[in-house]
């Protein structure tokens, strides 16, 4: 029996502890939102977070989670309630296909919750091991941007003299 915890919640299940994490999401758990792009680390389609880190999901046994918290994108928001990420995404219409975005969403999530404030060049070297087929880069750059500076706190307003 392996217990993981996601999204908050504690999940108990029947499976061989050397079953990646991907297939426990998808498979057990009916959360669809993370992808099998390669299955070998090298595209991030599978993407979601553990203990604030972004893994891929493909390679990490669950017997390697018990008792970690993961995050997966259906931990962030819903589609009638989106995180400001999320929301981003959509502002930005950054996404063709769609394939990669959670994975995408995912690592970004992960940095901004330990970097509000990045810089263009840290946004890149960070997202650089998630591929996008689509070439969808530049958009979902300019989402994570996007995203970060609605994270900033407001510039006072200047006193005004009466
Ligand atoms: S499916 Fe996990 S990195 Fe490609
Ligand atoms: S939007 Fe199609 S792979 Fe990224």
């Amino acid at each position: 029996m392996i217990t993981l915890t996601v999204n908050g919640v504690l999940r108990r299940l029947d499976i061989d502890p050397a079953t990646p994490l991907l297939y426990a999401l998808r498979g057990e758990l009916g959360l669809n939102g993370a992808k099998f792009g390669c299955g070998l680390g090298q595209c991030g389609a599978c993407t979601v977070i553990v203990e604030g880190a972004p893994v891929f999901a493909c390679l990490l046994p669950v017997a390697a989670l018990q008792d970690r918290q993961v995050t997966t994108i259906e931990g962030l928001g819903s589609v009638d309630k989106p995180n400001p990420l999320q929301q981003a995404f959509v502002h930005e219409q950054a996404a063709q296909c769609g394939y990669c975005i959670a994975g995408m969403v995912m690592r970004a999530q992960a940095l901004l919750d330990r970097n509000p404030a990045p810089t263009d060049p840290e946004i890149r070297a960070w997202m650089e091991p998630n591929l996008c087929r689509c070439g969808t880069h530049m958009r979902i750059l300019k989402a994570i941007r996007r995203a970060s500076d609605a994270l900033q706190p407001e510039e006072p307003s200047p006193e005004v003299d009466r």
